[in-house]
């Protein structure tokens, strides 16, 4: 039986946030060690955009990627490195790992996790499948590769709602998870008949419509760009809503000079990067003298770093290890998602979105 969202809130224990702290000089020596490491391994880094500044310039440097978690699966596939370090939480590795099985796949640490991820376990959610036999079952990829064998689709933030209208269209019945939020969102916008696991993100769920209504008044020009894994009344005062590229998109390409962001402040510095000279305001995670658990930054993703990189490169430490039963099962619902992207690629390129 699932658990309500409440009772798996409090399942959940949440690390403190604590960011890598290194001055320019050690900085330096990591980069030119691990970039030394790379060479010689035949390795790519694959960063999400919630990770610190230095693995994401890192990333760039090497010709690696910064990107949402869709196109960190894209391009780590499609990359001929024999090894993929993926600077993210655990769900990112396995889903690198599994698409890649004749490659080695290494993370900085083993210890990300992710609350979607955590709130769904794969027993509990076969039996919530088993439930609903009729339907389609459609997990978001922050989910165990167990849960990924028993899907039919995996999706990403940034095609959810696409796929959703898609299999709606077909007159499919969806089952989601594990994120109710983004479920809840798709449902809306899909108009899908949809079941929703009781999931959220620690981060995202500490974004505060309240104090949002009033900071919006304090600047009353600028866009408010909003991750579809926070709260529906944080989505409803929204001018975009979209996973992490397509928020560093928007503030690149809105005429707007401000923007309150509701999603992991590490977005910041690609945000900055993309649209430089734009204002970048972080949405309140409390109203007045409220607290949260994680204020606005995964303390999942702060635990990758330089430090733990070059470690995992000296000794290979950290490698991503799937059973193969579960991961031929988990390929299928992945290599469906990458074939669904594509497809809507070409449909957007040829003009038919
Ligand atoms: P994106 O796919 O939008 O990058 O989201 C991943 C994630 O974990 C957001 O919290
Ligand atoms: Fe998971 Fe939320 Fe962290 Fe994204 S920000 S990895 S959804 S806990």
């Amino acid at each position: 039986m699932q658990v309500s969202a409440l009772e798996f809130m409090q399942r959940i224990s949440v690390p403190p946030i604590v960011e890598e702290q290194l001055d320019d000089a050690e900085r330096a020596a990591l980069k030119a060690g691990i970039k030394a490491l790379m060479k010689a391994q035949d390795a790519v880094l694959v960063a999400h955009y919630y990770t610190n500044a230095d693995l994401q310039d890192l990333a760039e440097e090497t010709g690696g990627k910064v990107s949402d978690s869709l196109e960190m699966a894209r391009f780590g596939h499609a990359h001929p490195a024999k090894t993929i370090i993926v600077a993210g939480v655990r769900f990112m590795g396995e889903t690198a790992k599994i698409l890649n099985p004749e490659k080695r796949v290494l993370m900085p640490t083993l210890e990300a996790e992710c609350s979607l991820d955590l709130s769904c376990p794969a027993k509990e959610f076969a039996e919530f499948c088993d439930q609903h036999p009729e339907r389609t079952v459609v997990v978001y990829s922050n989910t165990s590769a167990a849960v990924k064998a028993r899907a039919d689709w995996v999706v990403t933030s940034s095609i959810a709602v696409k796929l959703a209208k898609y299999l709606h269209a077909r007159g499919e019945k969806l089952l989601w998870a594990p994120d109710r939020h983004l479920g809840r969102y798709v449902q809306q916008e899909s108009g899908a008949d949809m079941v929703l696991w009781e999931g959220s993100c620690v981060v995202h769920e500490a974004f505060q419509a309240e104090a949002l209504v009033r900071l919006k008044k304090l600047h009353p020009d600028a866009a408010v760009l909003v991750h579809p894994e926070s709260p529906e009344d944080v989505i409803a005062l929204a001018d975009v809503v979209g996973s992490t590229t397509q928020i560093v998109e928007a503030a690149k390409n809105l005429p707007n000079r401000e923007f309150i962001v509701a999603t992991d402040n590490g977005i910041f510095h690609k945000m900055h990067e993309e649209a430089p000279g734009k204002v970048l305001i972080e949405a309140p995670t409390g109203g007045v003298g409220a607290t949260c658990l994680s204020c606005a930054h995964c303390p999942w993703m702060a635990m990758n770093g330089l430090r733990n990189l070059k470690h995992v490169l000296e000794t290979g430490a950290n490698e991503i290890h799937i059973d193969e039963e579960i991961r031929k099962k988990a390929v299928v619902p992945i290599e469906r998602m990458l074939d669904f992207a594509a497809m809507m690629k070409t449909q957007v390129s040829d003009g038919v979105d």
